[in-house]
């Protein structure tokens, strides 16, 4: 079937698999410190999260990942669920700490934890095994401690430190992975890492922002190199949480452009050569004039082959005083009175699918977009032995559907990642929200494929029975 059909403004278009056509990539995407748990073995070094989670008040409900999903020991079990569930590409990330645990790699003093570089070569040898193509995501927020003693992602030498780590992971796994993503979602750790503090390390002050995103804009496009180098036939990209900005009023229409060159704009722009979005923020002037160095402004840019889009939820903001530099600030879903709020807060409306989709297509500079994560968080019960998540299955069914549009429109989208596989740490969050298609009893480790996840299952495996209009 053509993936390139007329657009249908009538009725939305029918969710089956072949409609999506053979060359889409359907997943789960996963990250390191959210399942993996044996934080201390095997030579691991200690990740900012590791402290950060174990400070009083840092965690909703004062729990750390030490054990998360056992990951770590049940991965071959997990992985071969996943496969049955029929989806065949697996995103996870590597531990920094894992591989280098003082952070630095030798030619900066470092050593090489050789366990740790066994572990994803097994669990990157039994995904072969099975079929599943493995996605490596080189940043996943669990940056070494022993980085963060020195500065963290303020000091501009972290450029180097992630290229050598980048270096290190493309030497060992680049023969045999070949879809690799740089950075996951730079705004969220920068901003909640290092100006509100939400996140580990948990610092706050306007003072290391600029620094921050100027030197993660820059190891995204040096990383981006350095996979190049070492892997040349490999896909690569990085992966931007991103949402459609509404104005809560008429009047709110410049207070949402400022959201929007914040959410979606301030780190792609750069990447596509096209500087930090000043003219909508004038703030971020500074980083040319007062925090880069000669030459950084080129060095930025990068030519992805494909920009992962992160998606749950659309912005609705309106102007605020008290917001300084942006001047904006978010009404929330629930003040909204929204009919679908996850357990997260966010709303649920799937049209904001399709609107990112199109909105990242109009970048005359991004060659494809894959939809690295979406998912939603409810409460989950186990009933006989089941768990009967509808609402899950329901805004997975409504998402794909507004993927689907845009692919039916001819937008280049060709693939999604559900968020995520296993319930897991939610961050700062605990895990009490979860997200998973499968269940993990956290006492047991016991795991249950939610009904999202049969659904999956059966939409990928059986041949068109599962049409449906939604
Ligand atoms: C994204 C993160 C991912 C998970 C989901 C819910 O922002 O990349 O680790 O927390 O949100």
């Amino acid at each position: 079937m053509s993936t390139h059909q007329p657009p249908r403004t009538d009725t939305p278009p029918l969710l089956n698999r072949p409609a999506f056509g053979t060359d889409f990539i359907w997943g789960t995407a996963t990250a390191a410190y959210q399942i993996e748990g044996a934080v201390d073995r095997d030579g691991r070094g200690p990740s900012i999260w590791d402290t950060f989670s174990k400070q009083k008040g840092k965690i909703k409900t004062g729990e750390h990942a030490d054990i998360a999903c056992e990951f770590y020991d049940r991965y071959e079990s997990d992985l071969r669920l996943h496969k049955e569930l029929g989806l065949d590409h697996f995103r996870f990330s590597l531990s920094w700490s894992r591989i280098l645990p003082d952070g630095t790699a030798p030619p900066r003093g470092g050593r090489i934890n050789e366990a740790g570089l066994a572990f994803y070569d097994r669990l990157i040898d039994h995904c072969l095994r099975l079929g599943l193509t493995p996605w490596i995501t080189l940043y996943h927020w669990d940056l070494p401690l022993a980085l963060e003693n020195q500065g963290g992602w303020p000091n501009r030498q972290i450029v180097d430190w992630f290229t050598d780590f980048v270096d290190v992971c493309t030497k060992a796994y680049g023969h045999k992975v070949k879809h690799w993503i740089i950075l996951n979602e730079p705004l969220a750790f920068s901003v909640l890492g290092y100006f509100t503090g939400q996140h580990a390390p948990g610092r706050r002050g306007f003072w290391n922002l600029l620094p921050v995103i100027h030197n993660t804009a820059l190891a995204q496009a040096e990383g981006g190199r350095m996979v190049r180098q070492n892997v040349p036939d490999a896909q690569i990209g990085t992966a931007f949480s991103c949402s459609p900005v509404d104005p809560f009023t008429p009047r709110d229409q410049n207070a949402a452009a400022r959201v929007d060159a914040l959410m979606n704009r301030l780190f792609i722009e750069p990447a596509l050569g096209l500087g930090y979005p000043s003219d909508t923020l004038p703030f971020l002037s500074d980083i040319a004039r007062k925090v880069a160095k000669p030459g950084d402004m080129e060095r930025l840019a990068f030519d992805f082959d494909f920009i992962g889009l992160q998606h749950y939820f659309r912005a609705v903001v309106e102007q605020s005083l008290f917001m300084p530099y942006l001047w904006a600030k978010e009404v929330t879903a629930l003040r909204r009175g929204v009919p679908v709020i996850t357990e997260m807060g966010w709303e649920v409306y799937p049209d904001s699918m399709y609107r990112i989709i199109r909105q990242f297509s109009q970048y005359a500079g991004i060659k494809k977009l894959i939809i690295t994560e979406s998912g939603a968080a409810f409460y989950d019960t186990v009933q006989h032995g089941m768990v009967n998540d509808t609402a899950r299955t329901e805004y997975h069914q409504q998402y794909l559907t507004q993927v689907l549009r845009a692919r039916q429109e001819g937008l280049p989208v060709d693939g999604y990642f559900a968020w995520t596989f296993l319930d897991n740490f939610e961050w700062a969050e605990g895990y009490r929200p979860r997200f998973g298609l499968v269940y993990v009893d956290f006492r047991t480790q016991q795991r249950i494929v939610k009904a999202s996840g049969r659904w999956f299952q059966q939409f990928l495996t059986a041949e068109n029975e599962t049409s449906k209009r939604l």
